[in-house]
């Protein structure tokens, strides 16, 4: 089969398109026929070397995709042939684990990609345990863009978040591919929503996925403008995608008492913030990770009803791989982007 191979940590340029052998299903496992694999910030961190050097090569990157079941393995009995799939990135190797809640604390916890080959390819083999058959009505390449970011987005935002009917929430990196999906979960709990971004094109695109308040970081202040926003209050949330400066950004516009959720570090991995201005007002710092397969069912449920959207800005063919990190890198996408491993 083809697949995007890495055999060193470095820029896009290590990504190569090249014939690999094709995985056979194990017991208890299925192969999977990929149509669309979604690609996330993570893999161009991991294709750098930047946030783990625990790969062995060569090595396939990519948490997600979605396909249709090729072959079966022993014991399989609730897939056939052709179904549309989609598998979970991250999920526990012992049974033990099964039932952990947040599943991404459970101790044999893995991401496809990460620990074990990736879905930049043509097939891969996955644990039937920890597939789910796909009924969301989407294209392939659509739902290639969820299977990361709809989990992520929905836990952030509904459960560690608390967001609730009527509550502002602060969502930064409105554009990005986790941002542009919380920001729609946000609202489809009847939350007002303000985000954050540094391009105005990018701006249009986060009000279109409705969004109250877009404040552009380059050229305006995000707590004064969320203070303005909420008439002095704050608000009741802050999501926060980028870390570094972010961080004390967030917490100085969340209201007395609220919650600032950190999901990410796009602009850095440390953050200083004033104790006092965080203890006594006696707010909340929350972390989180991934999502459960209940969060992804939800989010789901929204796109079924309407209330949330895939935000694909392109497809490109598989052996364009190193062009998609690239975009990545460079900061040029909006929302997500998606790799095709049979187009030409
Ligand atoms: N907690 C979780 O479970 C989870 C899951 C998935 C991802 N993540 C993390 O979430 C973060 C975002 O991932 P993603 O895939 O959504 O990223 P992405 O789609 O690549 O978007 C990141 C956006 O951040 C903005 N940005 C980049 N550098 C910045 C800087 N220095 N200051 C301010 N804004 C900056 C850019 O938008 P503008 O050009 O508009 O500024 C860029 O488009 C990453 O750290 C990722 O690891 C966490």
């Amino acid at each position: 089969m083809k697949a995007a191979v890495i055999r060193k940590f470095g820029g896009p340029e290590v990504l190569r398109y090249e014939d690999v052998e094709t995985p056979r299903p194990r017991s208890g496992h299925i192969l999977i026929k990929i149509l669309a694999a979604g690609v996330n910030r993570l893999d161009h961190y991991l294709r750098e070397g930047s946030v783990t050097q625990d790969v062995s090569f060569p090595h396939v990157l990519g948490s997600d995709a979605v396909g249709e079941v090729a072959d079966i393995g022993e014991g399989v009995e609730r897939f056939e042939i052709g179904d549309r799939v989609v598998p979970v990135p991250g999920y526990p190797t012992e049974e033990e684990d099964y039932d952990v809640s947040p599943l991404a604390l459970a101790p044999s916890w893995r991401l496809t990609g990460m620990g074990t080959w990736g879905t930049y390819a043509q097939f891969i083999e996955v644990p039937a345990r920890w597939t789910l058959k796909d009924e969301s009505g989407l294209t392939p390449e659509e739902l290639a863009t969820l299977p990361t970011v709809m989990p992520t987005g929905v836990r952030a935002v509904r459960v560690v978040g608390e967001v609730k009917e009527g509550d502002r929430v602060l969502i930064t990196a409105g554009s990005s591919g986790t941002g542009s999906l919380a920001i729609q979960v946000a609202k489809a709990l009847g939350a007002e929503v303000a985000t954050t971004v540094r391009d105005d094109v990018k701006g249009e695109l986060a009000e279109t996925l409705g969004a109250d308040l877009v404040i552009n970081t380059r050229r305006e202040n995000l707590v004064e403008r969320v203070r303005q926003w909420t008439d002095g209050r704050g608000v009741d949330v802050a999501v926060d995608y980028l870390g570094g400066d972010f961080v004390a950004q967030s917490i100085d516009a969340v209201k007395p008492r609220g919650i600032v959720v950190v999901a990410g570090f796009v602009a850095g991995d440390e953050a200083t913030f004033k104790l006092r201005s965080f203890f006594f007002p006696q707010k909340e710092l929350r972390g989180t990770m991934s999502g459960d397969v209940a969060d992804y069912q939800w989010g789901i449920d929204q796109v079924r009803a309407g209330h949330i959207r895939p935000v694909l800005d392109r497809a490109l063919p598989l052996r364009e791989a190193a062009e998609a990190h690239r975009l990545i890198a460079g900061n040029q996408v909006k929302g997500n982007l998606v790799l095709l491993p049979w187009a030409a």
